[in-house]
């Protein structure tokens, strides 16, 4: 169907379904083309449906085979069933049971959605409506039910896996064996899931807080089982952390993870049954980085989490998604902070938030982070409903505080488990745990679009006040061309210019624990016995998700990043700095001019590096890494010219890397460690910093960078290095470069993962040959346009992570992911629709770039036939 025509979703037309599942009976003869699915659905009237309906299932693709109402076969004019929908005419009204065969091609299942094969294993994926692909049913999220899986395949599938616990298992005739799970807990259609096939695992046993025994195990790929160990210890780790911070304690018996090798996203909590792409488990030093590891973590962690946030509560409809969504990845992001270093890792989710969540709430697929329609749900999974979601919880938590914030956390849990709930029934626990009205703070959910907060302040030497004035707007988005003021808490403190932190006084204690909310279009505070000139540091950790917009002059961020004593504005505060010199280097250019040195920064970081960088390395990593170019071309916000960015960070960057030469070098050869490679907080901290430097040092002086690097490279003894080296190299034109692609090919040629880092890479080469380096790769024996993991490497990478090339000034790079996204639909229109995101900041760059990707995406648009997925948002990029 065409997204023209698609019907459009909406929250306001929500319906409760007319019938009830209370238990599903799956019998699944796993079959390479033909898998027989008999579903026994014990149905009855929902009373607050409409009674006397008839019946309607969802279907996807399905082949019928059979339907009979309580044991009896249907007459031909009791039902209809077309491969979209299963319709019984006229239902009993009191509780019965359907059963419905159905008929399934996993290996034809190019879609990943429903039960398809990963190299081999069978496995499934249902989130959002991938259900309806194996069987008829009722597949929303608001349907729960108690589902018992019989698995069979052939004894050559010998690992046969299901949600909930192993009931019972065994052989049977002809070389074809069984398994029974059964889940005792009432769950939604799409976080059904069974793997079949011949894998490896490690396993463990984890011993709850109330002391129940639970056997946790990760399955990965003969030959893998190593690299999965980092996996189980993670999980172990953050069933722990869920006890000690949440008091959330695991409920089954067993606990497993399965890696496969092709899948659309990144993983999937299914109920005691989480399903992997590979990328998100495999370790080894060899193989992945130290981000790698820190991402695994994550996201085994997250996955996790959703046993309670997602699982045991779930959503009422798919509107509701960050429900389930923003609030697991806080979870995530606070168990990694524990795990790590706080400020570090708030920096770097505040990285991901502005580069990948600002875009889409700047552009025309902007979406509140509860949308109020859609035409098709997985374009929904997105950087506003994961990231700003999370940040969501944060501003929550920061206005009612932490005790108040556990405790609505504790009655959601009490009050809704085993239900399927909306933001208002969350947002009213927390209402009623800290007696407050948050009326006003869930308008966050409700408009899109990131508030611009500014800031203006007065200091009165005589009178030894301090007038700060704080204002906000929001820019109209698709369908909110007015927008209200947020409720906004400015976490704040006054840094004096002798360098010290001053005492927050006001007359009516407007900051309290050092947060002003600001909740309408302006407040003044007046802040008294301020001793000497202040200066602000406002929205200390990124208190919401704002922009804001100083009045400090860059001498005022250069005392905040000596001596605030918030790291995180300790790190803002030079970003900003940068971000200014490298607009100010592009208008020169512009005006014909050349770049200015940025002395005062140079100065100022080689202090800080001196102070701090053996001390915090992680930290000083983030403080080297300067604003990239979408940084830079948000700041500047329209007609982009990608080139000029391009041209002025690198002289930035140039000026910058001879200014600190000697320190650069001296801190390179501080930062090399001894031990064994670990890919401990501490340890990845110094690789990140010494990698970071060694970046700085080659832009400063190419000839001795390339030879650091290139003896890195060859001395190598984990992936982190190695790559770090190759990068730096890849900057540079000529034989050294190629040679080092080449013996990094050869290395790992047979490490999909690894060469997947390799395609990247050269796909992010900011050069003119590399749009045909990237076509040339698109035949390489090693590429492969049906497994995901390999497309957004290479085309990924090229659309999403090569603002110069994608963006070519004649078009060409446009063409080219048009051309791929066309060609990729048809088989997989999820990761084509993903992939055609890569267009969503078209209208900011300048007229010649913006015409070619109208061009590009009319094209794209007018294609048929097209998907859904990416008719949906071509049409809404181009609205
Ligand atoms: N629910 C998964 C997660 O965030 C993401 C996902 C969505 C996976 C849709 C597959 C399909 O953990
Ligand atoms: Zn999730």
């Amino acid at each position: 169907m065409r997204a023209d025509n698609a019907p459009v979703i909406r929250l306001e037309d929500y319906q409760p379904t007319d019938y009830l599942i209370d238990t599903v009976s799956l019998a699944i003869g796993l079959h390479p083309t033909e898998t027989r699915v008999t579903a026994t659905l014990a149905l009855r009237p929902n009373p607050a449906g409409h009674a006397g309906a008839s019946l309607a299932l969802d279907g996807d693709e399905l082949v019928f085979v059979s339907a009979a109402l309580d044991g009896s076969p249907l007459a031909a004019d009791a039902y209809t069933a077309s491969p979209e929908k299963f319709v019984l005419h006229r239902p009993p009204q009191q509780p019965f049971t359907l059963t419905i065969e159905t008929c399934v091609n996993p290996t034809a299942n190019t879609k990943l959605m429903g039960l398809y094969r990963s190299n081999g294993t069978y496995c499934t994926q249902c989130e959002a409506d991938g259900f309806r692909r194996i069987t008829y049913f009722l597949d929303r999220p608001d349907v729960l039910s108690v589902y018992t899986t019989r698995i069979e395949a052939d004894t050559d599938t010998p690992l046969l896996l299901g949600n909930g616990n192993p009931a019972e298992a065994g052989a049977l005739a002809e070389g074809r064996h069984f398994a029974v799970w059964h889940d005792p807990f009432p769950k939604p259609s799409y976080l059904f899931a069974i793997v079949g096939g011949d894998l490896d695992h490690v396993e463990d046993v984890f011993t709850t807080a109330s002391g129940r025994k639970v056997k946790v195990a990760v399955y990965v790929e003969r030959g893998k089982r190593e690299r999965a160990r980092y996996a189980l210890d993670a999980l172990q780790r953050a069933m722990r952390w869920d006890e000690e911070v949440f008091g959330r304690e695991y409920d089954l018996d067993v606990f497993n993870i399965v890696a496969v090798s092709a899948f659309n996203m990144g993983a999937m909590e299914n109920k005691g049954l989480n399903i992997f792409n590979d990328k998100y488990v495999l370790a080894s030093a060899d193989t992945a980085t130290d981000s790698d590891y820190a991402n695994i973590e994550a996201v085994i962690a997250h996955e996790y989490f959703h046993n309670w946030t997602g699982n045991r509560i779930t959503c009422r409809d798919w509107f509701q998604l960050c429900l389930k969504e923003g609030l697991t990845v806080f979870r995530d992001q606070e168990f990694s902070s524990d795990a790590r270093s706080r400020p570090v890792k708030r920096i770097a989710d505040v990285r991901v938030l502005r580069s990948a969540q600002f875009p889409e709430d700047a552009g025309p697929l902007a979406h509140p982070v509860r949308p109020r329609a859609y035409k098709e749900i997985n374009n929904f999974y997105t950087a506003t409903v994961y990231e700003k979601g999370a940040e969501l919880i944060r501003v929550l938590k920061t206005l009612v505080g932490g005790q108040h914030f556990r405790r609505g956390m504790d009655l959601y849990f009490e009050r809704h488990d085993g239900t399927a709930a909306t933001i208002e029934e969350f947002i009213a626990c927390f209402a009623e745990a800290s007696g407050r009205d948050l009326s006003a703070f869930s308008q966050w959910y409700e408009q899109a679009g990131t508030p611009r907060l500014s800031a203006r302040g007065r200091y009165d030497a005589g009178a030894k006040t301090y007038t700060l004035t704080l204002a906000q707007t929001t820019l109209p988005t698709p369908d909110q061309p007015e927008k209200r003021p947020m409720v906004i808490p400015v976490a704040l403190g006054l840094i004096g210019e002798s360098g010290r932190e001053l005492p927050l006084t006001t007359a009516d204690g407007a900051t309290d624990g050092g947060v002003l909310v600001l909740d309408g279009a302006e407040r003044t505070v007046i802040f008294t016995d301020v001793v000497e000139r202040p200066v602000p540091s406002l929205l200390r950790g990124f208190s919401a998700p704002a922009i804001l917009d100083l009045d400090l002059t860059d001498d005022d961020l250069l005392v905040l990043f000596a001596h605030d004593t918030d790291a995180f504005n300790q790190w803002q505060a030079a970003q900003t700095v940068a971000t200014r010199i490298i607009v100010r280097a592009v208008d020169a250019l512009h005006a014909g001019g050349t770049v200015q040195v940025p002395v005062g920064l140079a100065q100022a970081l080689g202090h800080f590096l001196d102070a701090r960088a053996l001390r915090d390395p992680a930290f000083a990593a983030q403080v080297l890494s300067l604003p990239g170019e979408a940084d830079i071309a948000r700041e500047i916000g329209e007609n982009i010219d990608p080139e000029a960015i391009f041209t002025a960070r690198k002289a930035v960057r140039e000026t910058l890397g001879q200014a600190l030469a000697g320190k650069l070098a001296h801190l390179y050869g501080e930062l090399a460690i001894d031990a064994p490679y670990s890919p401990d907080a501490a340890q990845a901290g110094k690789r990140a910093l010494r990698n970071g430097v060694l970046g700085l040092l080659t832009a400063g002086d190419a000839a001795r960078g390339e030879a650091l690097a290139r003896a890195q490279f060859d001395a190598a003894t984990n992936m982190t290095d190695r790559l770090g080296a190759l990068s730096v190299l890849s900057l540079v034109a000529g034989e050294a470069r190629e040679a080092a692609l080449q013996a990094f090919y050869d290395r790992y040629r047979d490490d999909p993962l690894v060469l997947d880092k390799w395609f990247a890479l050269q796909a992010s080469i900011p050069e003119a040959g590399t749009l045909e380096r990237v076509k040339r790769l698109l035949s390489h024996p090693a590429f492969s346009l049906s497994n995901p993991n390999r497309t957004r490497a290479l085309i990924g990478s090229f659309a999403m992570a090569n603002l110069t090339q994608f963006a070519r000034a004649d078009g060409a790079g446009f063409a080219f992911v048009a051309d791929v996204i066309l060609q990729l639909d048809p088989a997989n229109p999820q990761v084509a629709s993903r992939l055609s995101t890569a267009f969503r900041t078209w209208k900011t760059l300048e007229p010649g770039r913006r015409a070619h990707a109208e061009a590009a995406l009319r094209r794209i648009a007018a294609a048929t036939p097209l998907s859904q997925d990416v008719a949906d948002i071509v049409t809404r990029s181009l609205a």
